[in-house]
């Protein structure tokens, strides 16, 4: 490193305010600072401005009903339908000819869709939906990996007004068994496979054992066929080819139906504290409005960008920033097959590089393994295509923050650092990159509109730099309306904690803790229930800890996150063997196929550790923070308030710290 290298790095490593460059603030699409007043002067109908992004097939009369809040609806009586604002309206417009999807496999093909080439196969697919007997409200379960047939099948869905839930490919047979129960969904679009690191890898057995554990009737599967000769399988009576019966519907046009606002357009399910994920439901009106108008003024998306959004489509990420907003606004969304370092650990670049991408949004835990591997991988390619940078779905470290914005935005690109949830549909707390300064490591202030505080236990705010818990005290278009045919636990997860029922106050808790400082910019801090973000992916510990106990031969189990270096936090496995058991390799390995059964390999512990005890007060509550410090190596504290202290060192002596 040069002298000059090493004083640029010492400043960069000092600094704590970053300003975005001259050159991004002249063209961003958000610029003046006064939006904050002005949607405060304005609020609720400050969120026309949302609406407006979209096109309205009847106007809706009201902005905001709070009647019956916490139940709140948006927009109301407005009717209009996603896919047509997604693809027909641009269309008709001047973009028919621009590409909407670029997609890259892991091998390296390449498919690419304009807008009129995926209405076509939109068009074509929605036609086969209602062939098979897909009605309005029918919910249509998407089990599919990043291939473009999963963001056409839920535009297809759209088009109908069927709602879609899609279950993360990653996740294991048993957890699409439980979201298709939990959803009563009798249709499934799946695929034979997919690649990972070249291998092909079988998806349609693991889809087809979820299918033995639904308990209703499954009229129909569509299977994808994405592996060609390098997968042999067969399909059973009720499931088709996805090629023979879209073939069937060559040239269909079907019209996108007319759905009210509030409608559902989607099922998403995510990680609470109880064992049961949650189906957080979103709308067709505030949710496509919330994500258009978030991607256009944080993520600055304007129609002539190649704008990618690195995360999976199944996850919330890649539902609101990779499909529904940056498509809503007409521009071009990519999508990438595989992993980030297949074949080398440059894929990403080479990927920004070719496609000159304008704007990339990823998660820390991505950033972090950047890191690891070397700023070389980055140096080899010309990456000064891209104008802004983002970061989503988990705290990012000063020192991450300050690698992604040299290595990657050579210092010439603000970074969005975005605070959200499955539930809330849409970024919450960033910064605006065409007016705020940067401070590394804090999200920001909450977006012009949104009313999240930072407050005690007793929901009063708090002074600048002491912790406390997010709230959000008033409601968003993007949020989620309930959690499917369970209003009571839409009640008791979000809304019991901090309002105030008979005065009819209702303060949404998203369970994060954070502080503040005099700025006004919060910093996140992580969850503050039993849940987990392992890698940027939320975790619920109970439903690890409900695989564990499942396995034969463990009496008792407590499941933490410690800390971790690429993935933010770890699953740490502690267990009490049942009398008889040995504890050895054999019952850690069926620990950790349990885990890998019920939930998939993003929940693969870290580590399994056998205790006869685990820790406990005296009133026989498990110390869950205690064995958090133990997963992490940090202090431990006092323990001598346990009933069982002597345990604690012979836990910690079996956890390898490396
Ligand atoms: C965490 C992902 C800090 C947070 C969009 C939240 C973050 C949970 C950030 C939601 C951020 C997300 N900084 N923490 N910028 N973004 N989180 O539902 O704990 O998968 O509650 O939605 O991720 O995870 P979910």
């Amino acid at each position: 490193m040069s002298q000059e290298d090493a004083n640029l790095e010492a400043r960069l490593e000092e600094q704590e305010t970053f300003e975005p460059p001259e050159s991004f603030v002249e063209q961003a699409n958000v610029t003046d600072p006064g939006i904050y007043d002005e949607f405060e002067e304005n609020w609720p109908d400050c969120w026309e401005r949302a609406a407006d992004l979209l096109s309205w097939e009847e106007e809706y009369d009201t902005v905001l009903d709070d009647d019956n809040a916490p139940f709140y609806e948006w927009f109301t009586n407005g009717t209009l339908n996603a896919s047509y604002n997604c693809i027909d309206r641009h269309v008709e417009g001047d973009r028919a000819d621009e590409t909407a999807i670029e997609w890259e496999g892991e091998l390296g093909e390449t498919r690419s869709y304009t807008y009129s080439e995926l209405l076509e196969e939109v068009e074509e697919f929605a036609a086969t939906l209602r062939e098979l007997g897909v009605e309005e409200d029918d919910v249509v379960t998407l089990y599919l990996p990043m291939i473009p047939e999963l963001p056409i099948a839920m535009l297809a869905c759209a088009r109908i007004g069927a709602p879609h839930a899609v279950v993360f490919a990653g996740f294991s047979a048993d957890a699409l068994a439980t979201r298709m129960n939990a959803g009563e969904s009798e249709y499934l679009v799946t695929c034979d496979g997919y690649y990972r690191r070249g291998d092909a890898l079988d998806h349609i057995s693991k889809a087809n054992e979820g299918l033995e554990g639904v308990e209703h009737e499954v009229s129909d599967v569509v299977v994808v066929d994405r592996l060609g000769d390098d997968l042999e399988h067969d399909l059973a009576d009720n499931q088709h080819d996805y090629d023979d019966l879209v073939a069937e519907q060559e040239g269909a046009s079907v019209d996108p139906v007319s759905r009210d606002a509030e409608d559902m357009l989607f099922l998403m399910y995510t990680s609470g504290t109880t064992g049961k994920p949650k189906g957080v439901k979103h709308t067709t009106g505030g949710y496509l409005a919330y994500s258009a108008w978030t991607s256009h003024a944080v993520l600055d998306v304007k129609p002539d960008d190649t704008y990618w959004c690195a995360a999976d489509i199944g996850w919330i990420t890649g539902h609101s920033y990779i499909v529904y907003g940056p498509l809503a606004l007409g521009t071009t969304t990519m999508m990438y097959e595989g992993t980030p370092d297949y074949p080398e650990k440059d894929r990403m670049w080479e990927l920004v590089e070719k496609n000159d991408v304008d704007i990339f949004y990823t998660a820390p835990t991505a950033i972090r393994a950047f890191m690891k591997w070397g700023e070389q991988y980055p140096a080899e390619h010309d990456l000064s295509s891209l104008r802004l940078l983002g970061t989503v779905g988990e705290p990012i470290n000063p020192r991450a923050w300050k690698w992604y914005y040299k290595h990657i935005g050579g210092e010439n690109c603000p970074i969005v650092d975005t605070w959200w949830q499955t539930e809330t549909g849409g970024m919450m707390i960033t910064t605006l990159p065409g007016i705020s300064k940067m401070k590394p490591g804090s999200a920001g202030p909450p977006l012009p509109g949104i009313d999240a505080r930072i407050v005690d236990a007793e929901g009063n705010e708090i002074s600048a730099g002491e912790a406390g818990y997010v709230t959000v005290n008033n409601p968003w278009p993007g949020m989620l309306r309930t959690l499917y045919n369970n209003d009571e636990r839409f009640i008791s997860e979000y809304w019991a904690e901090y309002s105030d029922e008979e005065a009819d106050e209702w303060v949404y808790f998203p369970e994060d803790g954070a502080k503040i400082d005099e700025d006004g910019f919060i910093t996140v801090l992580g969850r503050v229930d039993d849940v987990i973000n392992v890698s940027g992916h939320r975790l619920g510990t109970m439903e690890i800890e409900s695989a564990v106990v499942g396995v034969e031969g463990i009496a008792e189990a407590a499941v933490v996150g410690g800390d971790h270096e690429v993935k933010g936090e770890a699953v740490y496995v502690y267990a009490i063997p049942e009398d008889g058991y040995e504890t050895g390799d054999e019952l850690e390995e069926r620990v950790v196929q349990g885990v890998l059964d019920s939930i998939g390999p993003i929940a693969k512990p870290e580590e399994v550790i056998f205790t006869p005890e685990l820790p406990k007060t005296r009133s026989g509550k498990i110390m869950r923070r205690l064995l958090e410090n133990i997963a992490s190596g940090d202090e431990l504290g006092n323990t001598s308030t346990l009933r069982n202290p002597e345990v604690v060192d012979e836990i910690a002596e079996q956890v390898d710290l490396d």
